[in-house]
């Protein structure tokens, strides 16, 4: 640990955590092509140019099959785009460590044959960490989102929502600097949804972490966000953009949803989503 000596100042260290702790996203002019037997050439990303600053949190909404998870492994460094450039922090997103990303798959994609447990220690056993220490992380993990009698459930024992947490806690306790969520809250119901979506801002915004939502939730949306964007159909483009200035407490979602701005963004977005499928 660091002792005091080189510290530095306290009035200095939010800024440079925020300097040290976020990633500066960038995407390009992204294009992506899919060749299927059955349909042929599916263009599912067509020119998307789009930046994240470090500490932000942007949403993505658009229509179903538009290329949201597709964008998605892109900047995971999954899947590369056939023209247009990707950049984490300068760089390419598949070179990047492995602590660097977390990310929430739309199915949660857990090993059948772990428990809780097990799945949420296995980021921190491939980084090669201690056995009791990635135990105390991921029960840690565990109970943030909820789950702390569940621990030694395995997937097959738990409901759809519970296995979304699971994965949110997996991918929380590598303390990733970009958090990429593809709609990580959907099966959650609304009372357990508004508690990780508080607590998932929490730690993103103490920690200046920034993450990527993808939701078909505007109100979730804009309560999260700093910023939403809002995509086309297929071939997805960028078709809006909206900053969010709620002047709420932004770690507070019901705080979020009682300010007197919140209803105009989400009126304006559903307008463009309206329009979008016309
Ligand atoms: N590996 C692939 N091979 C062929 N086609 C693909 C592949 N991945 C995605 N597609 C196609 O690209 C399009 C965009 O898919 P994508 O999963 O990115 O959409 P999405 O916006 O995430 O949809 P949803 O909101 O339903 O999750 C779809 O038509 C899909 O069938
Ligand atoms: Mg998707």
């Amino acid at each position: 640990m660091l002792g005091d000596r080189v510290q530095p100042p306290a009035e200095h260290r939010p800024q440079v955590e925020a300097l040290e702790n976020g990633t500066r996203l960038r995407l390009s002019h992204v294009h992506r092509v899919f060749e299927s037997a059955a349909e042929g050439r599916i263009e599912a990303v067509a020119g998307v140019t789009l930046a994240i600053e470090a500490g932000e949190c942007v949403a993505l909404l658009g229509p179903s099959g538009s290329g949201k998870s597709t964008l998605l492994r892109l900047v995971a460094g999954l899947d590369r785009p056939d023209s247009g450039s990707v950049e984490l922090d300068d760089r390419d997103p598949a070179r990047a460590p492995r602590s660097a990303i977390g990310f929430v798959f739309q199915d949660a994609h857990l090993l059948p044959w772990r428990d809780v447990l097990g799945n949420v220690e296995l980021p921190l056993e491939l980084l090669g960490w201690r056995v009791e220490e990635r135990r105390d992380a991921a029960r840690e993990a565990i109970a943030r989102v909820g789950l702390g009698d569940a621990i030694r459930r395995s997937p097959a024992q738990l409901s759809g929502g519970m296995r979304m947490r699971v994965s949110l806690a997996r991918a929380l306790v590598i303390r990733p600097r970009l958090l990429l969520l593809d709609e990580p809250f959907a099966a959650l119901d609304f009372q357990t949804k508004l508690v990780i979506e508080s607590d998932t801002a929490r730690l993103v915004r103490s920690q200046h972490r920034s993450v990527l939502l993808i939701t078909h939730d505007i109100e979730e949306a804009v309560s999260l966000s700093d910023r939403v964007i809002v995509l086309s159909r297929r071939p997805t483009r960028v078709r809006s953009v909206y900053d969010v200035e709620l002047g709420a407490d932004r770690t507070d979602m019901m705080a979020a949803r009682d300010s007197h701005s919140f209803t105009d963004y989400v009126r304006s977005i559903w307008r463009d989503l309206e329009v979008g499928r016309t």
